[in-house]
Order: C-alpha cells, then sequence, then structure tokens
C-alpha cells in the first residue's frame, strides 16, 4: 500500500456538517484547551442498552474527520454488539489529538476526557481501541477492560485475535474447502495488540505468515520472536496471500485498492475496513470473500463486555468466540444464496436484530449495570 487511505473522504465538511449529516442519538464535543485536543463521544444507539464502545487516541487531519470517525465507528459498534447478541448499544470515543501523548501528559489528558466520561453517567461505557490500552482504561471511569493489576481482565487485543482467528478458519473452510491453516499464506497488516497476537496464532497454527506495519520497530519486534516474513507498506496490496488480515486502520477496502487484491479472502480486526458500503460489491465481484469486520473482530467486545458486565467464566468466553465462526458460516451461506456480498448478510443481520428489540430511550439502565458497579469509578477512586 502506498499511504494510509483515509476512514472516509470528508473533504472540507466542518463539524456542523458532520453533525448534521449523522443517525446517531447523541454527540458530546469537547475542546480540551490544555491540549489541544479534540474530545468526542458519539453515541449511535442505546435501544439494546447502554452504549459501549473503544476509546481511539488518533491525530486526523481536521477535527471534523476525528468526529467523523467516531460516528462511523458507534454505528459499527451498534450493529456489532447486536449480531454478538450483547445487552449493550453503539457508541465509539475519539480523541484527536496533535501527537499521541506519552506520559504525565497522557495521564492529564486522560483525567480530563474521565471527566467528561463522568458526566454521561454510564451511558457510555468504553474499552480500549487503537492508541489506548488497559492500562489507560484502569484512569478512566465507566472503563470495562481494566488491567489485571487494576482488578480487571487484562488486555481485550487477546480475544479479539482469537475471534479473528476462528473467522479466519470459517472463512478458508467456505472459500477452500478446509479450516486446516497448515501452509496457507496470511499477511497480517499491523503489529498492534491484535495483529501481534494473531500473527502468533497464526504461525502456532502451521502457516506462512508476512507482517507489515508502517512502524518498524513493531515489525522488528514481532519478527525477533517468530518465523514471519516482512512485507514493506508498499508491497502490501499487490502481496499474494490465501488471507489479507486488516489488523490496523479503516477504510483501507476502497474502489483504488480492490484491484490491486491478490487475496481469495479479507478476514481481520480492522474496524470500517470498507471504505463505501460498495466496497462490499466491488470484493464480491473480484471473487474476494469478505469476513464482515464488526462480525470477525466482536472477540474484543465478548472479552470486555462478557467478563465484565456478563460475569462470564473463561469457559463461556471461548464459546462466545466460537460463535463468531458460526455466524460467518451461515453469513456466507445467506450471502451466496441471495447473491449478495457478505456485507449486506451482515447489514440485515444487525438490522433484524435490531428491529426485534423492543424500544427503548437513551438509558443507563441494563440488566447488567450491577455488575458494572466496580468499574463506574477509576482505579485510583476505588483505593481511597
Ligand atoms: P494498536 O493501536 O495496538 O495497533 C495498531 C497498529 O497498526 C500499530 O502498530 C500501528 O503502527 C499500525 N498501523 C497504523 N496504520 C497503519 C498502516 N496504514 N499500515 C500498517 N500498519 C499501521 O491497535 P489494536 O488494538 O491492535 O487495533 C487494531 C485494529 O483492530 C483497529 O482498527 C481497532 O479498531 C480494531 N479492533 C481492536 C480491538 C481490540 O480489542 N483492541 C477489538 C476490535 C477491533
Ligand atoms: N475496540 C473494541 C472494538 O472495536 C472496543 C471495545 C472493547 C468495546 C471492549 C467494549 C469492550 O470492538
Amino acid at each position: 500500500m502506498s499511504a494510509p487511505a483515509p476512514t472516509v473522504d470528508h473533504g472540507e465538511r466542518s463539524l456542523e456538517d458532520v453533525l448534521r449529516a449523522w443517525d446517531g442519538e447523541h454527540a458530546e464535543l469537547r475542546h480540551d484547551h490544555a491540549s489541544g485536543a479534540w474530545m468526542f463521544v458519539c453515541i449511535h444507539s442505546t435501544r439494546l442498552g447502554p452504549a459501549a464502545g473503544g476509546t481511539r487516541i488518533g491525530v486526523y487531519d481536521s477535527p471534523a474527520e476525528g468526529l467523523a470517525d467516531a460516528m462511523r465507528l458507534a454505528a459499527a459498534m451498534t450493529r456489532k454488539l447486536a449480531v454478538a447478541d450483547l445487552p449493550f448499544g453503539g457508541g465509539k470515543a475519539v480523541l484527536a489529538v496533535r501527537e499521541i501523548p506519552r506520559g504525565e501528559k497522557r495521564r492529564r489528558l486522560l483525567h480530563r476526557y474521565g471527566e467528561l466520561l463522568d458526566s454521561l453517567g454510564g451511558r457510555f461505557w468504553t474499552g480500549p481501541d487503537m492508541n489506548t490500552d488497559e492500562h489507560d482504561m484502569d484512569l478512566l471511569p465507566y472503563a470495562m477492560v481494566r488491567s489485571r493489576k487494576g482488578g480487571g481482565s487484562g488486555s481485550s487485543a487477546p480475544a479479539t485475535a482469537a475471534g479473528v482467528l476462528r473467522g479466519i478458519r470459517a472463512s478458508l473452510n467456505h472459500a477452500l474447502g478446509s479450516a486446516d491453516l497448515q501452509d496457507r499464506v496470511v499477511l497480517v497488516q499491523g503489529m498492534g495488540g491484535v495483529g501481534s497476537h494473531l500473527a502468533e496464532l497464526l504461525v502456532e497454527a502451521g502457516a506462512r505468515v508476512l507482517i507489515n506495519d508502517l512502524d518498524a520497530a513493531r515489525v522488528a519486534k514481532v519478527a525477533a520472536r517468530m518465523p514471519v516474513e516482512i512485507v514493506a507498506s508498499d508491497r502490501v496490496l499487490g502481496t499474494q496471500c490465501n488471507v489479507f488480515a486488516p489488523c490496523a486502520v479503516g477504510g483501507i477496502l476502497n474502489e483504488r485498492s480492490i484491484p490491486r487484491l491478490r487475496c481469495r479472502i479479507v478476514a481481520g480486526a480492522a474496524n470500517n475496513q470498507l471504505a463505501t458500503t460498495a466496497d462490499g460489491e466491488r470484493l464480491r465481484s473480484r471473487g474476494i470473500l469478505y469476513a464482515p469486520d464488526y462480525v470477525i473482530n466482536a472477540g474484543g467486545s465478548l472479552h470486555g463486555i462478557g467478563l465484565a458486565a456478563l460475569s462470564w467464566s473463561g469457559a463461556e468466553l471461548d464459546r462466545a468466540l466460537n460463535r463468531i465462526g458460526d455466524t460467518l458460516k451461515a453469513l456466507y451461506r445467506a450471502a451466496d444464496e441471495d447473491g449478495i456480498p457478505t456485507s449486506e448478510a451482515a447489514d440485515r443481520l444487525a438490522a433484524a436484530r435490531l428491529a426485534q428489540a423492543p424500544e427503548r430511550g437513551p438509558t443507563t439502565k441494563s440488566a447488567n449495570v450491577d455488575a458494572l458497579a466496580p468499574y463506574s469509578t477509576n482505579r485510583k477512586e476505588q483505593e481511597q
């Protein structure tokens, strides 16, 4: 890939334009004067319960681009949680920063963001996403994925990767007639929390694993630990493989990139991989099987919500992760029967689940909020 594609092409749209075009329930916008960052909390739907979704820290070309990313990610959470059968609605937060903060600056920014989450009083529950992890969640109220030291279940990335692996097996089975990974070639883009775990699981399963990241240090770290081959960023799209697993940015499957793909399957963790809905059909007409992102990457949500809000055991989480493969199989069959893109089959399933749910207004109430009480304050407050 020559350059990372934007998630959405916003042109010169303003914050106001982006807000006006949104179909979600509520957007909370803050400018953080101390750092110059923008904080966006987008609650797309509370139809199935209080909203849940990750907090992403990112550098964007404009505040409007950060807001639009949060909105699109929040809408994907609504569909993800509906398909995964979790009693939460969809939301997402973006902290649009000038540069990714570290150390004391980061701690202070998260503290101020925590005040914003507090003011929402449980209408939005969060977890990690790009550039945030379970240690950041320890500093926040209404955060479900805490570090083990912070009394939580630890990083959600291994569960996300485990879910993606099951999804890759289901996809191989559908496209190539066998779920066996031995000697299959899988290209993993993004060596962050999820991508590096996925690479490890794939190596263990006998696959030939190709890896890529914009950050050379991350690639080197993974390559030092396991037998993988490194692919340069400008070679990702043209590299022949059985499975391309995007585990970095969104919008990478688009009008320009799809004709260049040389894989049979796209199955990875990145959110909002399709730049537009038309890209689902573009993949289908090229004969590329696409695992809808919000179906295959539900493992982080199953981990966060399952363990914290639903008090699941490890075995229950494992069974829920297995269902990712089952859901994909059913979607692939439905898409084949109806002659539609797999992304459309997933959207139909999500819409049907949402339509079945009883009407409810924005609320903090859910059958499971009691179990979440310890997570509603940050770790420091709990220790006092
Ligand atoms: P992370 O922040 O730990 O890692 C992202 C990695 O992608 C970094 O190493 C970064 O250098 C790399 N990267 C960024 N742009 C790139 C590009 N254009 N080409 C190649 N590499 C690039 O993020 P994490 O948590 O691993 O998440 C990855 C993706 O999976 C994101 O889209 C996230 O929204 C999604 N996801 C994450 C879940 C989780 O549990 N962490 C759950 C579900 C989805
Ligand atoms: N990043 C996760 C996702 O996109 C967000 C998440 C993690 C939400 C854990 C809730 C709990 O699915």
